[in-house]
């Protein structure tokens, strides 16, 4: 396949379409088309195919989509096919309901160990896997091919781990602490941040009550 940049947007609905697509090989879907993925997704089939026509179109006029092959193409695309060795960083309330959530391994991501500063989780394991402390996090990810460092501490302290997970070989980092980590440029960074899309529900719901006190 041509190798093309693909926009950040697309990019950010590759996994929306990836769990629909997963959802109809579930079912025994074969085929479909760009109208009925476009009625379930409830999106424009003209955007599903401008999306789907930057990976070389995998659809046929008339004949739909090949579900199986466009599943695993977008996986590709996505970087599943590949294992992902992670670490989280901070077992408290987020890290842990992280680590509990199984279904990330099925994506290829498999959690490799779970560190904290807290002696009293030295004893706690979550699904098999022990919270190691602090002291021996350089050697572990060093050890044991680690590639995406999962934040989830306070933000004060979100920084200095970040870089020290950066010089021990760590190369990318899924941030949950509310701070900028300005790390190397060859370092990917993905902030998720929950207030945001509290704040966009937010905002369509004012949004949605004064169209409808208009409409009244
Ligand atoms: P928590 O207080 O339950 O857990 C934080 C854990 O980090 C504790 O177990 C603590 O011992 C550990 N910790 C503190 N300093 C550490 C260090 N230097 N190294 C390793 N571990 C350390 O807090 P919670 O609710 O789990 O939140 C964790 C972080 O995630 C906070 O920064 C919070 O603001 C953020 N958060 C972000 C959300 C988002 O959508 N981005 C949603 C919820 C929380």
């Amino acid at each position: 396949m041509e190798e093309r940049e693909i926009s950040q947007a697309v990019i950010r609905r590759l996994p929306r379409y990836y769990r629909y697509l997963g959802e109809l090989l579930e079912n025994g879907v074969e085929r479909i088309s760009s109208n009925d993925l476009s009625k379930r997704m409830k999106v424009t089939a003209s955007q599903i195919r401008q999306d789907l026509n930057n990976f070389g179109g995998f659809g046929q006029q008339g004949y739909g989509y090949n579900v199986k092959y466009l599943y695993t193409e977008i996986g590709k695309i996505l970087g599943l096919e590949q294992h992902h060795n992670i670490i989280i960083i901070g077992a408290g309330n987020l890290g842990q309901a992280l680590a509990n959530y199984a279904d990330f391994e099925k994506r290829g991501f498999i959690l490799k160990g779970i560190f904290d500063v807290n002696p009293t989780l030295a004893d706690v394991s979550i699904r098999g896997v022990p919270v190691r402390m602090m002291d021996e996090l350089e050697q572990f990810v060093r050890e044991n091919d680690i590639e995406i460092g999962v934040l989830t501490i306070p933000k004060t302290k979100a920084v200095e781990v970040a870089n020290n997970l950066v010089n021990n070989g760590v190369r990318a980092i899924w941030n949950f602490a509310h701070i900028d980590l300005n790390l190397p440029e060859n370092v990917i960074v993905e902030n998720v941040h929950l207030s945001e899309s509290l704040m966009r529900l937010s905002y369509n719901i004012s949004r949605y009550h004064e169209e409808h006190k208009e409409s009244k």
